[in-house]
């Protein structure tokens, strides 16, 4: 074995040679960010934090911008999707920019006609559930992301040496939304589907997995520096059958970005039995939501893998007191971890107070 050629899972190669020469890692300006310290098991400079749903709704600014454009027409719009996920660094200090897109933005790309409806979430016209409704699928030509791509270099010049976060939906929660038609509590007909027509939901899955995996490795060549997959709605599903029905196609969206210097984040709600599975799919950094300790998480996953995560989001609403006591435990927790960036337990409500935010980041960066 050659230690310094073959890099561990849990260690990304700090060498930039696969990504352009005017990538951010390639011209060293985030390689020493402290999220990417972290991401990578080392010590950073400062306490990294961002927070998932950072842009959106809590900021007036950003609900002043979506006047009379819709959500997904404000994320091919290059000028105004990068200007959004400017706002939440800009307002709140964090250690990174989560590019604003959304998981469905590849499938409308691709040409499947679906639409996010607000207080609802992604509403897909023509359910997929037979073989001839996969075999039909369109292609998702990279051509088609030029928007994406636009956006994420516009962002990256503007952040300079904080780092760009691009992300993808899974698979199973993406085809999850396809199968269903829209949001689901419990994703029956989704589950019935694997088990009835292991083929069809085979190919359904491959399709997903490929065109998120399009749309995650454009926005990291095009200047991301690391990579968050996520899986939000695994939770509904047993080990078992996350192993058997998600984790493959995951794993192939991991492996999409895994020549790429970049560390590959994995999320999902409700996880707690699936950590060491969503690691094991290729993920170098593990996204805990608020149901786990850290520590325990820590241990379940052997004490080798980067944290991130997991202030419940509840306490936002919970006075800067309780809030600041809650975050101090996350943190201390979080120290058992060989890497520990901060984060919500889940997206930020869209009701938050910002300044609760801010003044969260501000309390983090002093902390001893
Ligand atoms: O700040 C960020 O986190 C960056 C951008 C981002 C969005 N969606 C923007 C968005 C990211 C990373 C996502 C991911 C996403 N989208 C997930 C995975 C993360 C999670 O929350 O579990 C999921 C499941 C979706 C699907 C989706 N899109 C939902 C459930 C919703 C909410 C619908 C609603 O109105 O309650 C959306 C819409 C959406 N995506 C908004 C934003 C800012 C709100 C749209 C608006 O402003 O009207």
């Amino acid at each position: 074995m050659d230690a310094v050629t073959s890099p561990t899972p849990d260690a990304p190669t700090r060498t930039a040679s696969a990504l352009p020469a005017d990538h951010p890692l390639s011209r060293g300006i985030t390689t020493d960010a402290p999220l990417l310290a972290a991401y990578r098991g080392e010590k950073p400079s400062s306490r990294p934090v961002w927070f998932m749903r950072q842009a959106g709704r809590s900021l007036p600014e950003y609900r002043a911008l979506r006047v009379g454009v819709g959500m997904l027409e404000s994320c091919v719009r290059p000028e105004l999707a990068a200007e959004i996920t400017l706002q939440p660094v800009r307002r709140h200090g964090v250690d990174a920019g989560i590019f604003f897109s959304d998981i469905v933005v590849p499938l409308k790309l691709a040409g499947i006609d679906v639409d996010i409806v607000a207080g609802t979430g992604p509403v897909v016209a023509h359910p997929i559930r037979t073989a001839a409704d996969v075999a039909a699928l369109p292609e998702l030509d990279p051509e088609q992301l030029g928007p994406i791509t636009d956006a994420v270099r516009i962002c990256v010049e503007e952040l300079g040496s904080t780092p760009l976060i691009g992300f993808a939906g899974a698979p199973f929660t993406l085809a999850s939304y396809l199968v269903e038609g829209g949001p689901s509590r419990e994703h029956l007909r989704t589950k019935a589907l694997m088990h009835a027509d292991p083929d069809t939901w085979d190919a359904l899955a491959s399709w997903v997995a490929r065109t998120t995996a399009t749309f995650l490795r454009a926005q990291v060549l095009a200047g991301a520096s690391a990579a968050q997959l996520f899986d939000s709605w695994a939770g509904g599903l047993s080990l078992d059958n996350y192993t058997r029905f998600a984790a493959p196609y995951s794993a192939r969206v991991l492996d999409a970005v895994a020549d790429l210097p970049v560390p590959r984040v994995h999320f999902g709600v409700g996880t707690s039995e699936l950590l060491v599975a969503m690691k094991d799919a290729g993920a170098t950094v593990i996204g805990v939501d608020h149901r786990l300790r850290l520590d325990t998480a820590n241990e379940r996953l052997g004490g080798s893998t980067p944290l991130q995560g997991n202030i419940d989001p509840a306490l936002l609403f919970a006075g800067d007191d309780a809030l600041h006591r809650h975050a101090a435990e996350v943190v201390r927790q979080g120290e058992s971890a060989p890497g520990h960036v901060l984060n919500l337990g889940h997206g930020v409500p869209p009701d938050t107070d910002p300044e609760v935010l801010t003044r969260l980041v501000a309390y983090l960066h002093e902390l001893p």
